[in-house]
């Protein structure tokens, strides 16, 4: 079998996927289910069935493009990832495992390879969290790992809920029956930038994954009481905003003390009330983004975070509640992918180190139903969720020759 690669079609096709954006070039936004969304999906969609795929779409969305294999009844592999991408992101955060999972596709085509499992390319919805707070949803739905009763509680910030959303955007259907059967795959592969600057100071092309972290997020409101900026005397305040400030820094702390570099929290959204240069701020809502690669130590940052809400609330006379968006065990990578991987790695020449993925991925939660891996390339810098997130096209080329040549073995 001899896999070559369309490099200069792939490139084409990831530059332009990446002007069907709401953001001005080199950045690209894509917020799910929005009319750019929509044109991105019809788009590639176009180019699945000129591959001669069969394309299914579930209720919430996620994409199947399937390449039938001969025996149909079998259970199938699985390849892919998302195309949604968070404000002002670049063109290669799951772009690179959607996109490059149909080169795949068809270097495996070319090749003259017939598969005896079917091949389905994935693309999930809203593996970003942007619209609804949650990421993963549609591999959430899939594994089972959201009820759908939770979905159908989701709403995005203007009030639309996730069921008006889905219904806009033409997905019909009962969301129960977007989970899919333990079974239903034999193995999912997810081909992924790095998000994070080790294969390149290493200058080594490929990272198989063996650990996804585990992710947890909060929101949290602060109420305190607004007022008068020079009316109210600093000892009979109440500020929402400066007790937000000391509980930011908690949260820091939480992960700065945890003992190991792999805890990291970011609260990336602030948003103060009522936002006026001479008004007490009276209220404020906090995002809390916290990860690690161990479920113990993660799940001691959050009950530091918690007993850090308490204290602040009583001294500071505020009430501060917490939701837990999410809390999410992390995966371990299946032996029998990693090995499918290595062996790709090693008959191409290619060298390859084993990784931990920080961010997540709808591989995290493919896990829960499927015996999973991920393959990363190097991106400059590590920069990603930036319009200068960028990676060579040899390095993408790299990953679809070992994405292409797993896939032939794990379908066969
Ligand atoms: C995914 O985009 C993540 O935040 O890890
Ligand atoms: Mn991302
Ligand atoms: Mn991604």
């Amino acid at each position: 079998m001899n896999i070559v690669v369309d490099r200069e079609r792939l490139i084409a096709e990831i530059e332009e996927l990446a002007l069907i954006s709401d953001a001005q070039a080199p950045a690209v936004t894509r917020v799910v289910f929005s009319p750019t969304d929509m044109k991105a999906r019809a788009w590639f969609i176009a180019r699945c069935e000129k591959a001669g795929l069969q394309v299914r779409r579930d209720a919430i969305g996620n994409t199947f493009a399937r390449w039938v294999g001969s025996d149909p009844a079998a259970a199938a592999v699985g390849t892919g990832s998302h195309i949604d991408a968070i404000p002002n992101a670049g063109k290669y955060d799951g772009v690179v495992g959607v996109l490059g999972g149909l080169e795949a596709i068809r270097t495996l085509q070319q090749s003259g390879f017939h598969p005896k499992r079917s091949i389905d390319l994935i693309l999930f919805t809203s593996e970003e969290p942007t619209r609804f707070g949650i990421g993963c949803l549609g591999s959430r739905l899939l594994s089972g790992t959201m009820p759908a009763a939770a979905a159908k509680k989701l709403a995005d910030k203007e009030g639309n809920s996730l069921e008006q959303l889905r219904a806009s955007a033409g997905f019909s259907g009962p969301l129960e029956d977007v989970k899919l059967p333990d079974g239903y795959y034999r193995a999912f592969v997810e081909l992924h930038i790095e998000q994070g600057p080790l294969l390149e100071q290493k200058k080594i092309p490929l990272g198989i994954v063996t650990d996804i972290a585990a992710p947890a997020s909060l929101r949290i409101t602060i109420e305190g009481s607004g007022g008068h900026a020079g009316g109210v005397l600093m000892p009979d305040r109440r500020d929402a905003l400066c007790a937000a400030a000391e509980l930011i820094i908690e949260i820091e702390n939480a992960a700065r003390s945890s003992g190991a570099v792999d805890t990291v929290a970011t609260v990336g959204i602030c948003e103060v009330f009522p936002g006026a240069v001479n008004s007490i701020p009276s209220q404020v809502h906090l995002t809390v983004d916290l990860r690690d690669t161990n479920l113990a130590r993660r799940d001691a940052a959050m009950r530091r975070i918690e007993a850090a809400r308490q204290s602040i609330a009583l001294k500071r006379q505020v009430s501060i509640v917490e939701e837990i968006v999410n809390a999410d065990a992390p995966a371990q990578c299946s032996p029998e992918i990693i090995a499918a991987l290595s062996a790709a790695c090693s008959k191409h020449r290619l060298p390859f180190i084993p990784m931990v993925s920080r961010a997540y991925h709808d591989s995290l939660f493919m896990s829960r139903i499927a015996p999973v891996a991920m393959l990363f390339i190097p991106c400059r810098n590590g920069y990603s969720h930036r319009p200068d997130e960028y990676a060579a096209p040899e390095d993408i080329e790299r990953g679809v020759v070992v994405l292409a040549e797993s896939l032939a073995s794990l379908s066969s």
